[in-house]
Order: structure tokens, then sequence, then C-alpha cells
């Protein structure tokens, strides 16, 4: 069976970390967010997954290539010259999608315990074109709300509506029969506002509710609450990740590479990547570190994204969503709240108000 996942998108709203790393290749939860998919799409019996590409495709082969080796699937990236959007890459690759049956497609920004079994025997099950999985939200208006009857049939699909329609919102995640192919044209073309309508009028599109949780990790504080929802489902999966014991309070995951003080409280909910070195008295609390930072002995952290790299002076406190960007120096005792730093700075002065910092 065969997957395409769509790895375009400048991430913009994931910067300063996307100034370093395409999106799909920041690290959630330790394991760059697109590998969460691709192996559960292996698990499901995904053997040729085409990746579309709009921009650092290199950097993306690079690091894929080990993994797909070791998963044994087949890799194809498929490269845009222009951006085409959610749907032109489907025309790009139809290719390799026609002639086999039906597809999954995903959006490599979305986190959950994948339904991938159970959109397979959905999709059968209804018979037409496409199944789309749906998911509630509190704020439907940043998503594409569906409306759909008690079987599933969807009615209507709106791309970030204005005014509240449904707090049902599609989840990101597609099994499409080739017949879609027919539909899309090979040029810049937006699967929820140019495709989705026209297939629910024809009654092409039916909706598979996800059962547990569900985030779009493509914004700091969704990729912190995706990373709270994520700790939460590996206790509950007891998939041994997360570590136990002091200094560990909660559900926190650690690298084994990373090497951690004495009287530090680590938790609740906390990731640390490979290399990170935290020293001692340091506090941490729903907050991801990623690879081989420094936090200097007594710092407090709560609710940031630490990029590759930095160095946190001591006595540093730092809350409210700050994301300092790969290779950030933040000098001793100073307080950031809110901060967004750019790759490559150095902070020397005390941030007391949420901006961004160029
Ligand atoms: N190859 C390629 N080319 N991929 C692209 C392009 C492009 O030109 N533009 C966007 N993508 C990819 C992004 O990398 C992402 O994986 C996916 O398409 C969706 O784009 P986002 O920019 O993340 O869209 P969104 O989050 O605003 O909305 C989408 O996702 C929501 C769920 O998270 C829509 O599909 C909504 O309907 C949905 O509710
Ligand atoms: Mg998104």
């Amino acid at each position: 069976m065969k997957a395409l996942i769509l790895v375009g998108g400048y991430g913009t709203r994931l910067r300063p970390l996307t100034l370093s790393r395409p999106k799909p290749l920041v690290e959630f939860c330790n394991k760059p967010m697109l590998y969460h998919q691709i192996i559960a799409l292996r698990d499901a019996g995904v053997d040729h997954i085409i990746l579309a590409v709009s921009y650092r495709a290199e950097m993306m082969e690079r690091e894929l290539t080990d993994l797909a080796s070791k998963l044994g699937i087949k890799m194809t990236y498929s490269l845009e010259e222009e951006p085409l959007g959610t749907a032109g890459p489907l025309a790009l690759a139809s290719s390799y999608l026609e002639g086999s049956g039906p597809f999954f497609v995903l959006n490599s920004d979305v986190i959950c315990d994948f339904p991938f079994n159970d959109m397979i025997a959905f999709h059968k099950n209804h018979g037409r074109e496409g199944t789309l999985v749906v998911t509630t939200v509190a704020e439907p208006s940043k998503y594409g709300v569906v409306i759909y009857d008690e079987v599933g049939c969807i009615d209507s699909f709106v791309e970030k509506p204005q005014e509240y329609v449904s707090n049902k919102i599609n989840a990101g995640l597609y099994m499409f029969g080739p017949e879609i192919l027919k539909r899309i044209p090979l040029k810049p073309t937006s699967i929820e506002k140019e495709i989705f309508p026209g297939m629910a009028d024809q009654k092409q599109l039916f909706a598979m509710e996800l059962e547990g949780y569900w985030m779009d990790i493509g914004q700091p504080r969704d990729f912190l609450t995706g990373m709270c929802l994520y700790l939460g489902s590996a206790e509950r999966r007891k998939t041994d990740e997360l570590a136990s014991g002091s200094p560990f309070v909660g559900y926190v995951m650690v690298d084994p590479t990373a090497k951690i003080g004495q009287n530090c409280k680590i938790g609740p909910n906390v990731v640390i990547g490979p290399n990170v070195v935290i020293e001692d008295g340091v506090r941490i609390q729903r907050s991801t570190i990623l690879g081989s930072t420094k936090i200097r002995a007594y710092s407090m952290l709560n609710d940031c994204i630490i990029g590759w790299n930095c160095d946190i002076g001591r006595w540093a406190r730092m809350e409210n969503v700050c994301v300092l960007g790969e290779d950030v120096q933040v000098k001793d005792e100073l307080y950031i709240n809110g901060g967004f730093v750019l790759p490559h700075k150095e902070i020397k002065a005390s941030v007391t108000e949420p901006q961004i910092i160029m």
C-alpha cells in the first residue's frame, strides 16, 4: 500500500525553529515529526511513501534515507518546482498513485494515535472516493470544518470558516481511491478549498471520527499542548518511553545521552533531547529542550521550546511560550517572558513583554 505525505509549506508559524530545519524534521517528543507518521504507516502495511516536497528536499532526503531502509520502506521524493498547495502534489505524483487501489494522504504536522487500520476498513465499507478523519476541537476557525450525517457522508466542507459552523474538523488524514486524481489539475490547488467541496456535493467524501487525542503541532502553543497529550498517551500505552524516579515529576521523556545535575526538578510534561546538559538545581515544566542545549544551574523554564545548541545562563527564568531558535545564548540571571528569538542571537537583557527578537 502507498501513502503520500504533504511535507511542503514553509512552516512559518513554527519559526524560529523552521529557520533551521523544515517543519517535518523538527523533533517532536524526540523524533522528527515525520518519523511518528512513517512508523505508524509502516505498522499499517504501507511499503511505499511518496514525500511531496516543495523546499529543502536535500535535507529531507539526507535525514530520511536511513530510517526508510531500516523500516523496509521505499521512499520517493516528489519535488515541486513551485509549491503546489495541498492537492497539486497528488497530480504531480499521479504516476505513483494510479493503478494500485486506495492510498493514504497525510498532512505532516498532525499528531494522534494514528488510526490507519480503521481507515482502511472504513474506506472499504463505504466504497466512495474519499475518507477523511475528523476530530472535535474547541476553536474550529483555524481548521477545515466538516458537516456530515449519521453514517459519515459529508454534506459540506468549509476551510477556516469565519462564522461558527460546527466543531468537527478535518484532522489532516485521508484515504482516497485513485479516482480522485481525475479531479486535480497539475497546478497550485488547495484540496480543502477546491477539491473537497465538490466531492462533498457529489457525496463522495466520508468522515471517520477519531478516538483519543489529536493536535496540529505546527504552532508553538499547540506544539506544547500536543507534547502534553503525547506524553499522556505514552503513559497509557505503556511504551517505556517515559522516565521515572527522582528528579522527574509527572510525564517526562529524556534521551539517554542527556546529562542531568543534582537537585533538579524536571516535569511534569517535559521532553529532553540528545546531548542536552542540565546543571544543578534546574527546574523545568511543560517544555521541550532540543538537542545539544545547555541549561546552566538554578534556571527555571516553564512553557518553552528551546532550540538546538542553545546556552541558557545561570539563574535565568523563562516562561509564557518562549521559543528559541538554534544556537541562542541567554546570559545569566535574565527573565524572558514569551520571547521568540531568532537563531544565533545573544540575549543580554531581560525581555519582560512577549516579542520577537531578531
Ligand atoms: N508539498 C506541499 N506543497 N505541501 C504543502 C504545501 C505545498 O505547497 N503547502 C502546505 N503543505 C503541507 C504542509 O506541510 C502541511 O503538512 C499540510 O500541507 C497542511 O498545511 P498547513 O499549512 O499545516 O495547513 P493548516 O494547518 O493551516 O490546515 C490544514 O490542516 C488542518 C489540520 O491540522 C487543513 O488541511 C485543514 O483543513 C485541517 O483542519
Ligand atoms: Mg498545519
